[in-house]
């Protein structure tokens, strides 16, 4: 059984070669860069030579415990630095895109996170601008990147539960918007911010839906404006569906974030240990119940590394290698027009009540 899974661990490993190391500078200071980026290109052995944000002494306290030796009073002081191959961007998705073009035309690599954008015209400029610029530029949607997620992807791949029938998330948190102050005002939220993880989860799975529609909630004394409980469904063709139902307050104690790939031949479960208890989590869990690959029944895979910070390296290492080798990214900025597309997509069934063709 553990030879049955050496290809599929060959997939999930998140090594990064010496030979495609290059150094890093960050434009963001905040609570992911600090808690996920920084820990994760400590472990992968990346070089991160300088950082910026409008807070500087948020920058400095950074820099310092992180032991960055430069902080750059701005953006144009960064970019005048020629040091960095890769600009690591960790901003507000509202103040993202300014950042980016600015960047992009500096002829700059970049790591954007997500969401990339807050609208689809906004999106399709920044993938314009990486083709005008010929640079290399992902969107940090390391989900892609999971351990077990990864794992499930290459399990679909080898054909081990035939042809997917359906793909389902079901996730029932008490989320800390408080993290997030910027976050308390918007009126578009659970999707925008969170959801859209297992949006570009499934599009990575499944391809583009025929048809989408979201259903959104709000809970009586919510910390934030914006929606926190949806309900997206999706048709493919051939009749194949998916659902990612996520609730933000769940006043029951009983977090739990689980999702499952169904297919004519056997089935995948998973758990995202995160969200368990965000930020620190537990591990993850898979398992693979597989006519094709002769699983005695539900087969536990070993996940060995996290979400958070692990995953980071994934995201990180593809941009590397992309920049080495010319490797494709599996999460390039012009793929990730799709996800913001199919967001927008929700929002707009979430505001009429209708089902939308895309
Ligand atoms: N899994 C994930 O990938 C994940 C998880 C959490 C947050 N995020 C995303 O990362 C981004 C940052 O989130 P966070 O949790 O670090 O938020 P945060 O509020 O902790 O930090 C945001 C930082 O950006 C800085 N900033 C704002 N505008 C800026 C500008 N114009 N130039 C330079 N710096 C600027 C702020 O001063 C702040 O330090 C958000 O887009 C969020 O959606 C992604």
């Amino acid at each position: 059984m553990i030879d049955l899974f050496s290809e599929v661990a060959k997939f999930c490993d998140l090594t990064i070669p010496d030979s495609h190391k290059v150094p890093i500078a960050i434009i963001g200071a905040g609570g992911i860069v600090d808690g996920a980026h920084l820990p994760a290109y400590k472990k992968a052995g990346l070089q991160v030579v300088g950082i910026t944000d409008v807070d500087l002494s948020k920058a400095a306290e950074v820099a310092a415990r992180h032991g960055i030796a430069t902080v750059y009073k701005d953006v144009d002081e960064l970019l005048a630095d020629p040091t960095a191959q890769v600009i690591d961007i960790a901003v507000p998705a509202v103040a993202q895109p300014d950042i980016f073009l600015k960047v992009a035309g500096a002829g700059r690599n970049i790591l954007a996170q997500k969401p990339m954008a807050t609208t689809v015209a906004d999106g399709v400029r920044m993938a314009d601008a990486v083709a005008a610029n010929k640079i290399v530029a992902a969107v940090n949607h390391q989900l892609r990147f999971e351990e077990g997620m990864a794992a499930a992807h290459k399990m679909v791949e080898l054909g081990w539960v035939g042809t997917v029938t359906n793909m389902t998330f079901h996730v029932n948190l008490i989320t800390p918007w408080e993290l997030w102050p910027w976050a308390k005002d918007l009126e578009r939220l659970e999707v925008m911010l969170h959801s859209i993880h297992y949006h570009d989860v499934v599009r990575w799975f499944l391809g583009e839906p025929n048809t989408v529609f979201c259903a959104a909630g709000r809970t009586k004394d919510q910390y934030p404006k914006g929606e926190t409980r949806t309900i997206s469904t999706y048709l493919f063709d051939q009749g194949v569906t998916a659902l990612v139902h996520a609730n933000h307050i769940n006043r029951g104690g009983d977090n739990y974030a689980e999702y499952r790939i169904d297919g004519d031949k056997g089935s995948i479960r998973g758990t995202m240990g995160l969200l368990y208890d965000y930020p620190v989590g537990r591990v993850d869990t898979l398992e693979v119940n597989s006519q094709v690959a002769g699983t005695d029944g539900w087969t536990p895979y070993p996940v060995t590394t996290r979400w958070f910070p692990d995953a980071f390296m994934g995201t990180m290492g593809s941009v590397m290698g992309a920049i080495a080798t010319g490797a494709p990214l599996r999460s390039s900025v012009a793929d990730t027009v799709g996800t913001l597309k199919l967001v927008a997509a929700l929002y707009e069934s979430m505001d009429s009540g209708l089902a939308v063709k895309l």
